[in-house]
């Protein structure tokens, strides 16, 4: 999908705030934060891939000087509206696979949430290596990535058929589009291969809803995306 195909989506986005940020009814990604001591000091923070923002809505107030990129001129618009009021913030149009040389090595922490699902192998390493230096030496980065087994979980469920065998990533198509999921495995792959460090993956939970799903089936674990965090 390119930046238009998500500018004519971002309307619809606003509307479903379906973000991971306001679904983590666990406030996984809330205690991360807080255990490695980013919610302190005013640290500085890039969301490459930000989308409507909501990242900075429900952590911004914790931290300094904040940068959102976006390739889609329109989800950059509805962010700023959405984060009006939040000091220190700027938005900034550019494609995750090629930051600009600016934003290198300029954040304490950075953020890159449900981007990194392209169906090219090469692009996803590409945009992993360039959030890599968006990150200062030691810095911490931050990715949520779409579970393959969440997703093969909520499949067998349906269609009480059990899920295929797969590789360490796989092709899947979701919201009438085409994206990348990962295994566990997969996702520390790809961190790995980028050279990154205290590589860690934890699920992220959130509610049975989001996936259509009105009554949480006995025995069943809710759905999940993955936590991949690391050091540059
Ligand atoms: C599923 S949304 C996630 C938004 C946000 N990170 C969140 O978690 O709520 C994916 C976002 O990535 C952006 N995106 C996709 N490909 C991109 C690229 N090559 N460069 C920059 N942004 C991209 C889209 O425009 C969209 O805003």
């Amino acid at each position: 999908m390119n930046a238009r195909d998500w500018d004519r989506l971002a309307a619809a986005y606003a509307a479903e705030v379906c973000d991971i940020f306001s679904r983590d009814r666990q406030n996984v990604i809330g205690r991360w934060l807080k255990s490695r001591g980013l919610l302190r000091h005013r640290r500085t923070v890039l969301d490459a891939g930000c989308g409507i923002g909501s990242f900075f809505r429900k952590y911004g107030r914790s931290f300094g000087q904040k940068t959102g990129t976006d390739h889609s001129r329109r989800m950059l618009q509805i962010a700023a509206a959405r984060c009006r009021g939040l000091p220190d913030l700027t938005w900034q149009q550019a494609d995750v696979q090629k930051l600009p040389p600016a934003l290198r090595d300029s954040a304490d922490l950075v953020v890159c949430s449900n981007v990194i699902t392209f169906v090219s192998a090469a692009a996803c390493r590409r945009a992993l290596r360039e959030t890599r230096r968006g990150a200062k030496p030691g810095g911490w980065l931050l990715f949520i990535l779409p579970a393959l087994e969440s997703h093969d979980a909520i499949i067998a469920l349906e269609t009480g058929r059990p899920a295929p065998r797969r590789g360490a990533t796989a092709i899947v198509r979701r919201d009438d589009r085409m994206q990348r999921f990962y295994t566990r495995t997969g996702a520390r792959e790809l961190a790995n291969r980028a050279g990154l460090r205290a590589v860690s993956v934890q699920k992220v939970w959130y509610p049975w809803s989001d996936e259509g799903i009105t009554r949480a089936p006995r025995g069943h674990e809710p759905p999940w995306d993955w936590l991949l965090t690391a050091r540059r």
